[in-house]
């Protein structure tokens, strides 16, 4: 059987061989899931929160070993790292809250002989494919609420960072959730959508990744009609507008654009900042961004690890020297900006940005901070909007007409006023137009794992 090999990118050691999970295996695994899903459906909503508040408290028990899994498969810093183990263990603990709260309701009839029920039912077997740039968060904010729903669930974690996956489901197991309800393959994310998206006892796919993998997943979901959630790719505008704070739009950039090395789909991809503010908004973000570190993230005081691999090293440095072609300014040298080697890259600012640059047209997916001026807001607005993504946008002003027309205004489903980093497990995440649909987190981060039934009783 071939193994999989897992890299510590910060330096490219192998840190780990995995068996890949056989097709028989994963078929089989499938048909324990949906055994267990008669199972786990009936088990009262109550000892389900209980139970996922056990792996809550597991997780927090755990939280320097996720950690440092996270790092070492995933590059980023330690302390961004615990953060995200915070974070991942926020969505358990929500669902846990949450799978008390499914609500049905009743509907009064247009005649006193019937009365209406509507009722919640879980959906039945979740095939999860999740990307590695959060190998925790994206793995507990489809299994917690699947779990809480009633469903079972087998993950597919990316490749590149199966390992926070693998401790995680076995706290999951430990915290007294059955073995088959909630368990995990290693396979490539082709045979995994090929089996997932076909296979009959599997009722609903879920997917975080890219728009061009998530356009295939629906297609081929669509065979069997399949319930499918998908949360892809993004391409976020932050306008910084003439009366915004200059300091907090600088922090916000920064939290925004250079969280996990500029590797999230909602990291600030272009930068529209207004004439007035333009020299004083860049020479502060230059300055704030040439204080970053970058290096291995389990060294201390380190703000950027390195990115998860060669090749996307190779597309950051494409973007950075296809803007210089076309006229950017950027804030160091193309070689200072790999002195470092490896798959690290020191962060840049990129000034005198223009429409023609794959900076503003393709997600980078690096720690690039393209900043383009602007004159007029409907200008910038028609610029954020002009793309087919509509994952997260960002916007910095001190006026509430302003802020109110952007938010009305930007074709996103996610958007931070003032607030470099909106996610969190209370809130519903997810986009519009191509960045997919279904929503994760929050109230709304349940449904996608139930199905509405109604009963009409003639009385
Ligand atoms: C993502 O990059 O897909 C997720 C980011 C987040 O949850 O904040």
């Amino acid at each position: 059987m071939s193994q999989l090999e897992v890299y510590n990118p910060s330096t490219n050691e192998i840190i780990e061989r995995l068996n890949y999970t056989s097709h028989d295996e994963i078929h089989s695994q499938i048909e324990r899931a949906r055994t267990a899903f008669e199972e786990w459906k009936l088990v009262d909503a109550h000892e389900r929160s209980a139970k996922l508040y056990q792996w809550g408290k597991l997780i927090d028990e755990h939280q320097d070993e996720l950690a440092k899994l996270i790092t070492l498969e995933g590059g980023k810093p330690l302390a961004e790292a615990k953060g995200e183990v915070i974070y991942a263990n926020a969505y358990v603990k929500w669902y846990a809250e949450e799978a008390k709260r499914v609500y049905g309701r009743t509907i009064p009839a247009n005649t006193s002989s019937k009365k209406i029920v509507i009722d919640k039912f879980p959906v039945g077997v979740v095939g999860a494919i999740t990307p590695w740039n959060f190998p925790a968060a994206m793995i507990t904010r489809k299994m917690a609420p699947a779990l809480a729903a009633g469903c079972t669930i087998i993950c597919k974690p990316a490749v590149k960072t199966p390992l926070t996956t693998i401790k995680l489901v076995a706290l999951a197991h430990e915290a007294g959730i059955p073995k088959d309800a909630i368990s995990y393959i290693i396979a490539s994310g082709k045979d995994a959508g090929d089996i997932f998206t076909t296979h009959k006892l599997i009722n609903k796919v879920t997917f975080t990744g890219s728009t061009a993998v998530g356009k295939s997943l629906i297609e081929q979901s669509a065979q069997s009609v399949k319930n499918v959630t998908m949360e892809l790719g993004g391409l976020a505008p932050l306008i910084v507008h003439k009366d915004a704070d200059i300091e907090a739009a600088v922090e916000g950039t920064i939290a925004s654009k250079f969280r996990n090395a500029g590797q999230t789909c909602i990291c600030a991809n272009r930068i529209f900042v207004h004439r007035d503010i333009a020299d004083q908004y860049t020479n502060r973000l230059i300055e704030k961004v040439n204080e970053l570190t970058v290096g291995d993230g389990l060294q201390n005081d380190v703000n950027i690890g390195p990115l998860i691999d060669k090749a996307a090293v190779e597309k950051v440095m494409t973007h950075i020297t296809d803007a210089q072609a076309k006229g950017g300014k950027l804030s160091r040298s193309v070689d200072e900006i790999q002195a470092l080697k490896g798959n690290f890259l020191k962060p840049v600012v990129i000034s005198n940005v223009n429409l023609d640059m794959k900076v503003i047209h393709e997600e980078t997916f690096g720690p690039v901070a393209p900043v383009m001026v602007y004159e007029d807001l409907d200008e910038a607005i028609k610029m954020a909007n002009d793309t087919e993504f509509g994952l997260a946008s960002y916007f910095f002003t001190n006026d509430y007409r302003t802020g109110l027309k952007l938010y009305n205004e930007l074709e996103y489903g996610v958007v931070g006023w003032n607030d470099g980093g909106p996610s969190a497990a209370h809130a519903p995440f997810g986009g519009l137009k191509e960045s997919g649909y279904g929503r994760e987190g929050g109230t709304e981060g349940i449904e996608p794992y139930l199905e509405t039934k109604y009963l009409s009783i003639g009385i």
